[in-house]
């Protein structure tokens, strides 16, 4: 198997994923493990992740030197990079200039990692994500490759089998970043493809051992992920599984009736809808910070529930919360907490339920792979995602009835407009965000101080990172010109042009 050393990065797992998909066990290790424990893995490799620290820092999170002797290549991703630096005696400081992104690598010298290289270009684009780098390579080591902004973005040592890419070849946008993996693990590491990766019966075993006779609740959002949670529950337990659907007030327009018509009519999942329009409301008065929202909504969603629950005696709660939500309300010993998202980290620790989570480990593609090997309806795969905490996110600043139907209403026109055409399937989301800036219009003959919609469309694979989308200017033109005619109020529109990082895709 691989070890991956973790250091925190949100990527740690994107890593443990593209390794998996190559067909080949692996297993996360912390960097404070002794070089006896990661050796009883008997690893094949070791890749050392990247991480939000800095290697020179007084708590930096460094590796036993050791562990470059044991026989075993190396190659460090990132933060890892600065690791292999640093251990081996180079120098790593802070660069000076930041990259965050999409950038050039240049491929300067023959190394195993670029293997089979004919037919493919020297200059790619790579995904960045750092602040210090290697300014003096440790002895021995090789420059293999740069950027613009930085000189050692590649090294390697290739007969001690040490590799150390400032990029991210686990980042989807990486350009050929699977076939250097691919080359690591299969060339460099000699591993051997392993396992046929049977998902179902993983799960239904998980769910097995978790729920075993009980009852159990189900909270849906509408989303395809806790649909799938609750559709693989449902047919090992029947209708032991209570599943509720709450309604904030906050899901877009004729939400509540398309989950009605694809989760009860189609998927025969037991549902009940409960109207919490007025109590999310009260509970969102004058609260402005975005953590306080998720946590009061997180909050409210579980006082529902248990409200209900109590009812049906049920001890469980089955989630559908994936891999992205665990990392980003810190689910790993190193990583830095993004924001609370509301189905994990904006849950209140105590509450009554012992959580059942069957989709943890899974990435958002696989989850939609799944459903449809589930039969799930082609609408409810291919729907945008909708964050659990519905537009709370999407409007900067205090969430009022009016302002939620200003973006109900902008949103639709948004959905509406991608679908005529034709770019709905091809992005990950695309909505609308009620910016909270008061600009200045002109309408009819008048001065007019109204809002500002903006206009957010990505496209991504795993939702780790994105890339904003190149819609077409008529398509924007068209969605600018229906909100500000349509929706009263609307004298601004908007388009955001940040990828992730540094940005998320929410803007709260
Ligand atoms: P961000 O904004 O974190 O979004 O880049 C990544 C993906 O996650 C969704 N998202 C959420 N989903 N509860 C959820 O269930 C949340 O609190 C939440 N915040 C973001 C977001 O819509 C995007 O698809």
């Amino acid at each position: 198997m691989i070890v991956i050393v973790d250091f925190g990065s949100q990527t740690t797992h994107l890593i443990s994923r593209r390794v998996r998909d190559l067909g080949v066990d692996c297993i996360i290790a912390l960097p404070k493990d002794s070089i006896s424990k990661i050796r009883k893995y008997h690893p094949k490799g070791i890749i050392l992740s990247g991480g939000p620290a800095s290697v020179y820092g007084k708590k930096s999170l460094l590796v036993d030197k050791k562990i470059f002797d044991l026989g075993v290549p190396v190659l460090g991703v990132c933060y890892g990079l600065e690791v292999i630096g640093q251990v081996l005696g180079g120098k790593v400081s802070s660069g000076e200039k930041k990259e965050y992104g999409a950038t050039e690598f240049i491929i300067e010298n023959k190394s195993r990692l670029f293997d089979d290289w004919r037919d493919k270009k020297n200059r790619f684009k790579v995904w960045m994500s750092h602040f210090d780098q290697v300014v003096k390579l440790p002895e021995g080591m090789k420059r293999i490759g740069s950027t613009q902004a930085v000189r050692y973005a590649a090294f390697s040592n290739e007969r001690k089998k040490i590799f150390a890419l400032m990029f991210h070849p686990e980042v989807y946008h990486t350009e050929y970043g699977r076939e250097i993996l691919r080359n690591f693990v299969f060339k460099i590491c000699g591993e051997m493809r392993e396992f046929g990766d049977d998902l179902v019966s993983r799960i239904n075993d998980y769910i097995d051992k978790t729920v075993g006779s009980e009852e159990v609740v189900c909270a849906l959002s509408g989303g395809i992920d806790s649909a799938v949670a609750a559709f693989m529950v449902h047919r090992i337990i029947g209708d032991k599984l209570k599943c509720f659907y709450v309604d904030s007030g906050l899901m877009r327009e004729g939400e509540t009736e398309e989950v009605k018509r694809n989760l009860v009519n189609k998927l025969k999942l037991p549902m009940k809808v409960i109207d919490g329009k007025r109590e999310f409301l009260r509970a969102l008065k004058g609260v402005i910070d975005p953590e306080k929202k998720r946590k009061i909504i997180g909050k409210l969603f579980i006082d529902i529930f248990e409200r209900e629950a109590k009812k049906t005696g049920a001890k469980i709660l089955v989630q559908g919360t994936i891999y992205p939500d665990v990392i980003e309300s810190q689910g790993t010993k190193h990583s830095h907490k993004i924001k609370s998202h509301h189905n994990v980290g904006g849950i209140p620790k105590k509450h009554g339920f012992k959580l059942v989570e069957p989709l943890r480990e899974l990435y958002k593609d696989e989850v939609r792979s799944l459903a449809s090997d589930l039969g799930f309806p082609k609408d409810l795969i291919s729907r945008h995602i909708f964050p659990g905490p519905g537009y709370a996110v999407r409007i900067v600043g205090e969430v009022t009835d009016r302002k939620v139907s200003i973006l109900r209403k902008a949103d639709k026109i948004v959905v509406e407009e991608f679908k005529k055409f034709g770019v709905y399937d091809k992005v990950w989301m695309g909505f609308a965000i009620f910016a909270g800036i008061k600009t200045t219009g002109v309408v009819g003959d008048e001065r007019k101080y109204g809002e500002t919609i903006a206009i957010r469309a990505v496209e991504s694979v795993d939702a780790m990172t994105a890339e904003w989308s190149r819609l077409p200017y008529e398509l924007l033109a068209r969605i600018s010109s229906r909100i500000t005619t349509e929706v009263a109020d609307v004298v601004r529109v908007v388009y955001d042009v940040t990828t992730k990082p540094p940005a998320t895709m929410e803007w709260e």
